[in-house]
Order: structure tokens, then sequence, then C-alpha cells
């Protein structure tokens, strides 16, 4: 088989997957249209990564639920649907109009109960955290700055407990990370090897389609 050939094959498999396990949602559409009419940029996780991220909260039985990096809360609907009626999610977002547009999002999303988005830098909103003895989250889903990963990884550690899941989107970059040629390649890289090293984790990275092949980082905590 042609390289041609196994690559659109392979996009058809992941629309083939995507159709069938993650069909238009009209709640979802709706998000993406408002995000988009509002000029925020399209890089929110696709349909399926999303399905992928409900699927892994409900797995987890995650009860209390960590985002860095908001966007318009495309992620955060899929999360938040995995929380039970008392559950919740706490979003970070350096970006006042982005989460305006967010917090508008979720609550036509029906989840406005569950869902609080916070305005500023996440590497500070994470910090007052851990000194205020906020958590233990059961899952913290890291897609923000891609120069802030490491120290991310560091803080949601902190908000975890034994047996929460670490999810880190953007982990593969289209393949440059086998042979990084930019900073970004190379710090996703170093960070990869981080998490698959750490001995507080047991992880693994999923490679996923998307316009260019990406990756999420899938990482959980260990005892002590
Ligand atoms: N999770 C979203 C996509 C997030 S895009 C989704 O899949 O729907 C990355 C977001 O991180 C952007 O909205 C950007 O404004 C935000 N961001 C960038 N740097 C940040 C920082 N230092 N603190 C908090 N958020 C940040
Ligand atoms: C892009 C994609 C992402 O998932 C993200 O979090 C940030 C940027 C991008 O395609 O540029
Ligand atoms: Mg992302």
């Amino acid at each position: 088989m042609n390289r041609d050939h196994l690559e659109e094959l392979l996009v058809q498999i992941d629309l083939y997957v995507e159709e069938l396990f993650a069909p238009p949602d009209p709640v979802l559409e709706a998000a993406l249209r408002r995000s988009r009419d509002a000029g925020l940029p399209e890089i929110n996780v696709p349909r399926n990564e999303g399905k992928l991220l409900q699927l892994l909260a409900e797995i987890a039985g995650a009860r209390r639920v960590l985002e860095i990096g908001t966007l318009g809360g495309y992620s955060t609907i899929h999360l938040a649907r995995a929380l039970p009626e008392d559950g919740s999610l706490v979003s970070l977002e350096l970006d006042e109009r982005y989460a305006r547009v967010a917090r508008e999002n979720v609550r036509e999303a029906g989840l406005g109960e569950r869902v609080e988005v916070r305005v500023g830098d996440a590497k500070e909103l994470l910090a007052r955290m851990v000194e205020e003895g906020e958590g233990p989250f059961d899952l913290a889903f890291i897609d923000a700055d891609k120069e802030g990963y490491p120290e991310y990884l560091e803080w949601a550690l902190r908000l975890s407990r034994p047996g929460s899941l670490i999810l880190v989107d953007n982990v593969i970059r289209g393949g440059s990370v086998l042979d990084p040629g930019d900073e970004l390649a190379r710090a996703t890289r170093d960070l990869n090897e981080r998490i698959a090293r750490d001995p507080r984790l047991s992880a693994l990275v999923l490679p996923l389609i998307r316009e260019q092949i990406d990756g999420l980082a899938m990482a959980r905590v260990l005892g002590s």
C-alpha cells in the first residue's frame, strides 16, 4: 500500500468512527457556531476526541474535573457531560472574552450549574488553587499554551490523588516530535519523555487523526 493510499484510508476510518460514535449534535454545533461568530480561533478538539474525553471521564467516574485552556468551552461541554448531577468542573482561561463565550456555550448546553470558568493566567490560578487546598481533581485536561505544559503537569499532579487521570492534548504535532525542527516540537518531545519516565505516572500517548496527526497523552497517577 502506498503512503497516499494509507493516509486516505486512515482519514476515511476516522470519519467512519466519528459518524458512528460522535454524530452531529445540535448543542455542540451551536457552541461551535457561537465561537466562530465571536471570532475565536478554531482550535477546539475534534468531535471524536471530544467523545474520547467524555468517555475517559465516564470511565474514571470523575466527579471533579480540572481543565486548563477553555477557549469556547467545546471540550468543556464534553467533559461536563460525563459528570454526575452533583459533579463539578473548573476550567481556566486567560482571555476574558473567550471565557464569556464559553460560559454562554456551557449554559446553553444545560451545564451551567456544573461548570465554573475562571479567568487569568493558569499558572497563577493553579498556584492559588494549591495554596487554598482545592482538589483533589479526579481528572485534569491540559490544553492551554504549549510552553506552559511542563508546569501545568506539575500543578495537575499536585491537585491530583492516586488514581486521578491527567490528559494532555497536542503531544504529537503532525509527527514533528519524532524529529523536532522547532522549539515547540522539541518541548513537546521533552514533555512526552517526562511523562513516560515519571515514576508517579502510568501513561501512554494515543495518536489521533486530525487535520494533521496529533495525539493525546493519558496518564494515571499512581499511589505513593
Ligand atoms: N480546550 C479547548 C481548546 C483550548 S485552546 C477545546 O478543545 O475546546 C487553548 C486555550 O488556552 C486558548 O483559549 C488560550 O486563550 C488559552 N490559554 C493560553 N495561554 C493560557 C494561560 N497562560 N492561562 C490560561 N489559558 C491560556
Ligand atoms: C492548535 C490545536 C490545538 O488543539 C490547540 O490546543 C492549540 C492549537 C492548532 O492546531 O494550532
Ligand atoms: Mg488542543
